[in-house]
C-alpha cells in the first residue's frame, strides 16, 4: 500500500481546536492542493465536517461509525479493516488528511508522511502522534514565512 499522512503541526506537535485548522497559510493551502489533487483522501468524520465543501478532483474517503448521510460523491467506510481493503484494491498513492484519530490509526501504515512544521505554538485539543525520527529519512522541501511565522515542508520516507 502506498500511503501518505499528510498533515501541519505546530511546534509541540497541535493540529487543531474546536474542530478547526490552528494555523492557516496561503503556500500551505496551495502545498496540500498539489500533494493532494487526484489522488484519493481519507478523513475523519469530524474534518470532513470542518471543510468548506467538497475539494474538486479528489475521491472522498470518510470514517464513521454512525450512519451518516453524505453526498453521494463521498464514499464512507465503518472501520479501518474494510478502509485498508478498500486502499489496497485502489493500487494508487492515498492521501490520509486527518484528524488527529486518524492519524493515530494510520501511522503504522504510513511509508511517507508530508509535514509541515510550523515553528509557533498555541492552545490546541488534538495532536499530531509522535513518531521515531531514527525510522524515517528526513528532507526539507522548502522554507517559508507568511504573518511572521516561519514553517517548513518536510518529507518523511519510511527507512
Ligand atoms: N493540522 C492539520 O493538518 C489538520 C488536518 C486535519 C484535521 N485537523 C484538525 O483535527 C481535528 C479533527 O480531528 P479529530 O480527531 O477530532 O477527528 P477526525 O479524526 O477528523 O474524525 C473522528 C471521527 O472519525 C470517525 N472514525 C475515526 N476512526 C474510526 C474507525 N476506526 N472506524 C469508524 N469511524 C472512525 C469517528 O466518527 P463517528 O463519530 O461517526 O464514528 C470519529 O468520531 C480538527 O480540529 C481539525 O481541524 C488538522
Amino acid at each position: 500500500m502506498n500511503i501518505t499522512i499528510i498533515a501541519a503541526v505546530g511546534k509541540n506537535n497541535e493540529l487543531g481546536k474546536n474542530n478547526d485548522l490552528i494555523w492557516r497559510f496561503k503556500e500551505d493551502m496551495k502545498f496540500f492542493k498539489e500533494s493532494t489533487t487526484g489522488k484519493p483522501i481519507v478523513m475523519g468524520l469530524n474534518t470532513f465536517y470542518s471543510l468548506p465543501k467538497l475539494l474538486p478532483n479528489r475521491k472522498h474517503i470518510v470514517l464513521s461509525n454512525v450512519p451518516v448521510s453524505l453526498p453521494e460523491e463521498v464514499t464512507v467506510v465503518n472501520s479501518m479493516e474494510k478502509l485498508l481493503r478498500l486502499i489496497h484494491s485502489l493500487d494508487q498513492e492515498v492521501m490520509i488528511i486527518g484528524g488527529a484519530s486518524i492519524y493515530h490509526q494510520f501511522m503504522p501504515f504510513a511509508n511517507k508522511l508530508l509535514l509541515t512544521e510550523i515553528d509557533a505554538s498555541s492552545e490546541a485539543d488534538v495532536y499530531f502522534p509522535a513518531f521515531e525520527k531514527s525510522e524515517w529519512e528526513k528532507k526539507i522541501l522548502s522554507v517559508q514565512e507568511e504573518n511572521g511565522i516561519t514553517f517548513e515542508h518536510v518529507e518523511y520516507m519510511k527507512k
